[in-house]
Parts: structure tokens; C-alpha cells; sequence
């Protein structure tokens, strides 16, 4: 995930960028750079790789400034090249910026035409140009902010300093997170509490859709209706974000509302926005006749999500098996499969111990891991890298959103190498994907009606999950949480098959949890909730607003976004999350170290 830092203050601002910086360099990156105000004129210091070689460039070509914006950059829109690079600059405007703009090609577009001129291929570039055009039509700088906030579609967080604006640095968050540190005549902007660590440790959390004007004496907080706010100044403990809540009362919580970064963050592993395709994924899907991914526990479920979209989009035959079974059924395999491990450790022993034993039988093999150095990174052939950043929490949730994230991408890249996805299809599913951290964020916003729900919910002592297609296993990773972190016995079922057992479960007391995207199986499932409303079981829908009433007495909505079908997975995992996490909180159990639980199990 990139890295934000800005600050106002009165001494030498360039080395104080930099130390943020190298506290960012966790999150990863393959480019940084700075910019700061020097006699009223933002001037910028760029590189590709590694702080040191922005720090070289810095030797070479000094700056000297009190007020400046830093970044490190991981690449989503274009190569990593030092052009583009953050900060971007157009007339006035220089900024940085962690997200995605969806809409920026039609903007792109819409500026060229009136005679815009990029020198890079990002997305980020596209709103200096924008802001510099209000700031033209004379527009103050809050105002011309606000209108060219107003016109961005995607995720965002960014800092902005304004040429002749010797005071003040601009700031906004909108699915990517952003806080406001406060010091002692100098003011700080940063991607998070570790950001502005160096600098202070009182901090103020945006909320989604604010934006602030910071100058040296404080801050000025909007709501996303441009209302003045007032964010909370909270006091958080100087350690590292490892090991930071910061506005959390858990780090599940946290690393729930991380999701929006980590989902982008993965996906642009795997493909490429400008271009509208996807990277090369260093397997040939059209070598290969079939998949078998191994896994545990919430990484299996993940699994279980991947192996419809392979099926679907690549015509790939996919089985999905639960790794500790696996590696001790003799399996009969082919040399023509590709072996999949899913872990978020990478050091499950049981997956390990599967994808060890299929690379002996001389399987071509990959890892879908979070931990980069684990030891499945290193015994894979292929190391397909999720990008969640640390997970604390024992129950995953981000670590399962970004496997998710990843099999979907390598899905349509398979289904492009085997010649099932034509260019526009490709063109289609990468948009979608790359929309998820968007809509996650506004399902993210289902927080409080969750909430509420869970007060009920956490009386129940049983609780069913049910979905089909890719929600089935969906259901079985909400159950999962729920019974991990609160203790309830929960159960995901596909709908389909609740007439062949599970409905003799059914009574007033047990509530069903429906997860119902509007896909081609929305009718299907809409009958099998009637089924249980029908027989006196209270149903918790979760289901975009538009769609159709299922009319069954009993059947409770929640609104969740409206999606493609293809990135619905990563959607509704939020509200199975939240479910889950609100349960406990009411139950009052310990979410983060649930009872019998360990985050990395390398023992079988
Ligand atoms: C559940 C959970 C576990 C892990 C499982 C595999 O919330 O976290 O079920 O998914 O232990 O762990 P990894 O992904 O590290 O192989």
C-alpha cells in the first residue's frame, strides 16, 4: 500500500519526509518521492526503487522548505518509473495520492481535450490537472478542492500543496484512510498513525469523505457535503503500526477497515489499469488441464471462491481440497496440473506439507501467500503474492479478502491465456476488479446497521449461513467467523440444499444469514429464504437495495452495494466480517485472541 506523509511545520522539512517515509517502507513500494515549497514554488524529487536512491537524488539537488508532501508509491497505473512516480504536479497543483480514480480515463480524456498535457500514465496525475483548472477559473483553494473531489469516482487519500499557498497543505479520504497529526506549531497529514509517529502521537482520524485544509495552526475538517466537522484529537502510543490499533477497539476491526488498500494493493500485483489487462503471472495457464488448490481453514474457502471463477471465466477444472485431507489420501494427480497452496502464513504445515509432497510428484506449483519469505513462498515454483500487509487479528480478514482478490485475477488471467476472455471481456472483468475497493469501502458503511443486528444475533446459540455460487463458500467463511471469534455454533450451507437435511433445523430461535447478490441464482435463492420464513426461521437478507422482495414474512433486509457479479465475493465478505466482529464485541469475547486459536498453525 502506498504511503502518505505532509507536513507544515518550521524547521527543515525534506529530512523529516524522509524519516516518515522509511517508517512506510513496510507497507512496500518500488518508487517515492517529495515535494515542498521553496519561495512560494512547489518543487519535486523523484526515484524509482528505494528511499536511498530518493535520497541520492535529494543530495544531488537540495531542497530547502518548511512545508512538503512525501510518498511511496506502489504501482497501479503505469510501471514503476520514476515519471510516475509521486508527487504529480500540473500548473499550481502537486500532489499524492493512495487509491485508485476510476473514472480517470473519461477525465483523462475530457482534459486532453481541452489541451491538458501528461507526462505520465497515472491515475493520480489526472487530478492535479483537474484542480489546477478550478483553481484557473479563480475559484478559492477549498472550493476548487471540493468541486474536483466532487467529480472523482475510485478510492482516495491525498495530500495537495498549492503553488503561491505558502501555508497550507490539502487533504482528502475517501476509501483510503488519512489522519491529521497535531504538533507544536507545525501540523502533519499521513496514510496512518505510523506516518506522523516520528512527529507526534496526537492524531485525528478522517472519515470517509472528509477533507481538510492544514495549515501551521491547526485544522480545517469537512464532511463529504462540505460541512465544517470536528474529528476527535486521540492520543496513540508511539509503537509501530505492527502493533498499532489506532482509532480500533480491535485489530480486527482495523484490518477489516483496511480492506479497500489491501484488495487495490493485491490487485495491482496482478493487473494493469491503463491498459486495461492483465500481467503476465509467470504460469501458462494453456500448458496446464486442471488446478488443485490446497488449503486450511478461511484460505480453503478462498480457494473454494477461485475455483468457480476458473472454472467459469477459464474453462479451467478446478478442485479445491482442505490440505490435511489432502496430504494423506494418496490423491491421483497429473504432471499436467498446476498445485496451488493458499495461505496467508505460509507456514500451515498441512498446506505445506501438500504442496511439497504434489512438487516431489513433479506438479508444476504455486503459492498464493501473504508472507513473502514463508516457506511456501520459497518451495512454489510460483510465488503469487497477496498484498494484505501484517495480519494481526487470529481470525482472517483481509488476508482472505486479498487471496480472494488474487485467484479472481488470476481467473480472467487464465481465462485470457486459454482464449476464453476476448480483449473487451478482459477490459471488463479488470474494471470490475479494480472497482472493488471502491464498493468494499461503501459496504464497509453497512457498519452500523450490522451492528444493530448483532445485538439479536448474539443471543442465538445456532446460526445458519446460506448462498449459492461463489456465496456458498462465502457462507461457510461467515459461519467460520462467527463460531471462531463469538463462540456460536454457525453453519454455511449451499441454498440449494437446505431441503435435504438442514431444514429440519429451522425453528424461531435459529436465525439464517442469506448472502444475496443480484446474480443469475438471486431467484433461486429468494425461494429457499420463503422456504424458511414459511416455516417460522427469522432471515437476515443481505441484498443489494434494488433488488426484487422475496415477500416471505419474517425476511429482514440489509442493503449491501450493488456489484459485479465478479468481485461480489470481496463485497459480502465485509458484511460476514462485520457480523461476525459485532457478535463478539456484544458477547464480549477476546476477538482478536479468540480461545484455542493460533495465527499460525505449523502443527498438524
Ligand atoms: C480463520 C483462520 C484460519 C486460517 C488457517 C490457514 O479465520 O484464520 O482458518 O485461515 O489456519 O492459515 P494460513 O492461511 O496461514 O495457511
Amino acid at each position: 500500500m502506498c504511503g502518505i506523509i505532509g507536513v507544515i511545520g518550521n524547521g527543515p522539512v525534506v529530512p523529516r519526509l524522509i524519516d516518515s517515509l522509511k517508517r512506510l517502507e513496510y507497507r512496500g513500494y518500488d518508487s517515492a518521492g517529495v515535494a515542498a515549497m521553496v519561495d512560494g514554488s512547489v518543487e519535486r524529487r523523484r526515484a524509482q526503487g528505494k528511499i536511498r536512491n530518493l535520497e541520492a537524488v535529494l543530495a544531488e539537488e537540495p531542497l530547502k522548505a518548511t512545508i512538503g508532501i512525501g510518498h511511496t508509491r506502489w504501482a497501479t497505473h503505469g510501471a514503476p518509473t520514476t515519471v510516475n512516480a509521486h508527487p504529480h504536479k500540473a500548473g499550481r497543483v502537486t500532489l499524492v495520492h493512495n487509491g485508485i480514480i476510476e473514472n480517470f480515463a473519461e477525465l483523462k480524456a475530457e482534459l486532453a481535450a481541452e489541451g491538458h498535457i501528461f507526462e505520465s500514465q497515472t491515475d493520480t496525475e489526472v487530478i492535479a490537472h483537474l484542480l489546477d483548472a478550478e483553481l484557473k477559473t479563480g475559484r478559492k483553494p477549498l472550493e476548487a478542492f471540493k468541486v474536483t473531489l466532487d467529480r472523482l469516482t475510485g478510492a482516495y487519500a491525498l495530500a495537495v500543496l498549492i503553488d503561491g499557498e505558502d501555508g497550507l497543505i490539502l487533504g482528502a479520504r475517501r476509501g483510503s484512510p488519512l489522519v491529521v497529526g497535531w504538533g507544536e506549531g507545525e501540523m502533519y497529514l499521513g496514510s496512518d498513525a505510523l506516518a506522523v509517529g516520528p512527529f507526534t502521537q496526537q492524531i485525528s482520524y478522517l472519515e470517509e469523505g472528509d477533507y481538510v485544509a492544514v495549515t501551521r495552526d491547526g485544522a480545517e475538517m469537512f464532511d463529504a457535503s462540505g460541512q465544517p466537522v470536528d474529528r476527535a484529537v486521540v492520543q496513540v502510543s508511539a509503537s509501530s503500526a505492527m502493533v498499532e490499533k489506532g482509532e480500533y477497539r480491535h485489530f480486527m476491526e482495523k484490518e477489516i477497515h483496511e480492506q479497500p488498500d489491501s484488495v487495490q494493493h493485491t490487485l495491482s500485483e496482478y493487473l494493469d489499469l491503463v491498459t486495461g489487462k492483465v500481467k503476465p503471472q509467470g504460469v501458462d495457464f494453456a500448458a496446464i488441464d486442471r488446478i488443485q488448490i490446497v488449503a486450511c481453514g478461511t484460505a480453503f474457502y478462498a480457494g473454494q471462491i477461485g475455483r468457480y471463477a476458473f472454472e467459469k471465466l477459464a474453462g479451467l477444472p478446478c478442485d479445491v481440497e482442505i490440505a490435511s485431507e489432502f496430504r494423506y489420501r494418496s490423491p491421483a494427480v497429473s504432471k499436467t496440473t498446476l498445485a496451488v497452496a493458499v495461505s496467508q502464513s505460509g507456514e500451515t504445515a498441512d498446506t505445506l506439507a501438500s504442496l511439497t509432497w504434489c512438487k516431489a510428484q513433479g506438479l508444476p506449483t504455486a503459492a498464493v501467500v501473504n508472507v513473502h519469505t514463508s516457506s511456501m513462498a520459497r518451495e512454489a515454483s510460483v510465488l503469487w503474492p497477496t498484498h494484505a500487509g501484517p495480519e494481526i487479528g487470529v481470525a482472517s480478514t483481509k488476508a482472505f479478502t486479498a487471496q480472494v482478490a488474487a485467484l479472481l485475477a488470476l481467473a480472467v488471467a487464465a481465462g485470457v491465456a486459454r482464449g476464453r476472455i476476448n480483449a473487451a471481456a478482459e477490459a471488463e472483468l479488470v474494471k470490475a476488479l479494480f472497482e472493488s475497493p471502491r464498493v468494499i469501502a461503501e459496504a464497509l458503511r453497512m457498519d452500523e446497521t450490522i451492528r444493530a443486528v448483532t445485538q439479536e444475533l448474539s443471543k442465538a446459540t445456532d446460526v445458519l449461513f446460506l448462498g449459492r455460487g461463489p456465496m456458498f463458500p462465502l457462507a461457510m467463511e461467515g459461519a467460520l467467523k462467527l463460531k471462531e471469534i463469538s463462540y456460536i455454533h454457525a453453519e454455511g450451507y449451499a441454498a440449494g440444499e437446505l431441503k435435504h437435511g438442514p431444514i429440519a433445523l429451522i425453528d424461531e430461535e435459529t436465525p439464517t444469514i442469506a448472502l444475496a447478490p443480484l446474480d443469475d441464482v438471486f431467484d433461486k435463492t429468494a425461494s429457499n429464504l420463503q422456504e424458511i420464513a414459511a416455516r417460522g426461521g427469522p432471515v437476515i437478507m443481505i441484498t443489494p437495495e434494488n433488488a426484487p422482495d422475496p415477500h416471505g414474512v419474517g425476511i429482514r433486509r440489509i442493503d449491501a452495494p450493488d456489484c459485479h457479479p465478479l468481485i461480489a465475493p470481496l463485497v459480502y465478505a465485509v458484511p460476514m466480517q462485520l457480523l461476525a466482529y459485532y457478535t463478539a464485541v456484544q458477547k464480549g469475547t477476546d476477538v482478536d485472541q479468540p480461545r484455542n486459536l493460533a495465527k499460525s498453525v505449523t502443527v498438524e
